[in-house]
């Protein structure tokens, strides 16, 4: 059995490049031989965002699995899955809906910024809102120990420990213990009930540890309560019950800056990509006519490496006697910016070259790739299918 359990998804949105190679996959291949893994599509959560061109979902999911395939993703190692095909998550998302406050969802960054910053979309809606709820149910569904996430996705992991404890505070207890806890606030008397409840609240929802300690100091004062109801009441504001969700830790993915074509961080939606199997003529081309420092105007100009866009792939593909020959040969106008390139161009398609072998076999026969995800999905429905049961039940939906 493994100790950890690592879980991450990517939204299937079109064509990976070397970014996502070098900021995730590379991760993701390395862990896949010291942890159990899976990884899936996240096609619902592209969904939050397009669901007016859902047509594209398709094409992107394939083209994304052969991508992960292609970079060295082993599906003989790791567990490649799409959430659509796990329905689980959804009944999860469903009933962990019921008791997530709204105000977790509202506060989350991720919300209102990409609301702003997706200006040609209307994300007003319930969906995009529960876009961190549905990770949860991603993550807390197969009981994963570590997430591998970008930065801006650290939130949404907090989001879900908390999610997880609030879960286990409210259904991690013995049948009828909440009931008996009611009836012991109520024994307290009006006022002080009230003011139990309060800060019980304040704690398990906000977390608010003042107010752990101002209830705990206010059943100290109880001289009437017995000694069952007492330790009922402070249980009942911790929890200290069944773990039925555990707590998973992000793992933070350390930001390779992977620079693009034009010198800014390589995005799509800065259209400096190098795509994972861009053809050869293709990217020679692309570098070829990638910009460089704005002082060499001339092949006789000298320029500054550090003003150079060029400068920068070198430090993520060349050794140090190529970045010397660089920078001498820059500096001193010695080389001219194509001659500068080509150790660009060669590093950047050894590296695509095992990709696109490994890719074409995808290519030439789809149904190896249709195999290893239904096989992926079978595997991880049978995880799901585990933790649900344990929910359901402490949600009191086992009945028949
Ligand atoms: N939200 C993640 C992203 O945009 C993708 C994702 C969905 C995910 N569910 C997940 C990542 C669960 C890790 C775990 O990158
Ligand atoms: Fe950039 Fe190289 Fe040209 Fe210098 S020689 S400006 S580092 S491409």
């Amino acid at each position: 059995m493994f100790a950890n359990r690592i879980l991450s998804g990517m939204r299937p949105t079109g064509s990976l490049h070397l970014g996502h190679y070098h900021g995730v996959l590379k991760n993701w291949i390395k862990m896949q031989h010291e942890y159990e893994c899976l990884f899936f599509v996240a096609d619902w959560h592209a969904l939050t965002t397009h669901y007016e061109s859902p047509q594209i979902i398709e094409q992107s999911v394939w083209d994304m699995v052969v991508d992960w395939l292609a970079a060295g993703v082993d599906p003989a190692s790791s567990t490649l899955f799409i959430q659509s095909k796990v329905p689980e998550h959804a009944e999860l998302h469903l009933l962990l809906s019921m008791i997530t406050p709204l105000g977790w969802l509202e506060r989350m960054p991720t919300y209102k910024d990409q609301q702003a910053k997706l200006t040609d979309k209307d994300l007003a809606t319930y969906g995009f809102l529960g876009y961190p709820l549905l990770m949860s149910s991603d993550i807390l569904i197969y009981r994963a120990t570590q997430v591998p996430v970008g930065e801006d996705q650290v939130p949404h992991v907090e989001f879900t420990r908390e999610l997880a404890r609030r879960f286990n505070h409210l259904y991690g207890r013995d049948p009828g213990f909440a009931e008996k806890a009611e009836a012991a606030v109520k024994k307290l008397g009006g006022k002080k009930s009230k003011l139990y409840n309060e800060l019980r609240n304040r704690f398990q929802e906000q977390g608010d540890v003042e107010a752990l300690e101002s209830a705990k100091a206010l059943l100290d004062e109880q001289q009437s309560l017995s000694l069952g109801d007492r330790e009922r009441l402070f249980g009942y504001l911790e929890g200290g019950g069944k773990m039925i969700l555990s707590e998973p830790q992000a793992m933070l993915t350390v930001a390779s800056r992977m620079p693009g074509l034009d010198g800014q961080k390589m995005s799509k939606s800065y259209n400096n990509t190098i795509t994972l199997r861009e053809d050869e003529v293709s990217v020679a081309k692309k570098i070829r006519t990638m910009p460089t420092d704005p002082a060499r105007i001339r092949r006789t100009d000298p320029g500054d490496p550090a003003k150079c866009p060029v400068w920068q792939l070198h430090q993520v593909y060349s050794d140090d006697a190529i970045k010397q020959f660089v920078i001498a040969g820059c500096k001193s106008a010695s080389i001219g910016c194509i001659e500068c390139k080509q150790p660009v161009i060669d590093a950047v398609l050894v590296e695509q070259r095992p990709m696109r072998e490994r890719a074409q076999l995808y290519l030439d026969d789809p149904s190896l790739v249709r195999n290893i995800i239904a096989d992926g999905n079978e595997k991880a429905r049978k995880l799901a299918t585990e933790t649900m049961r344990d929910v359901r039940e402490a949600m009191g939906l086992s009945y028949s």
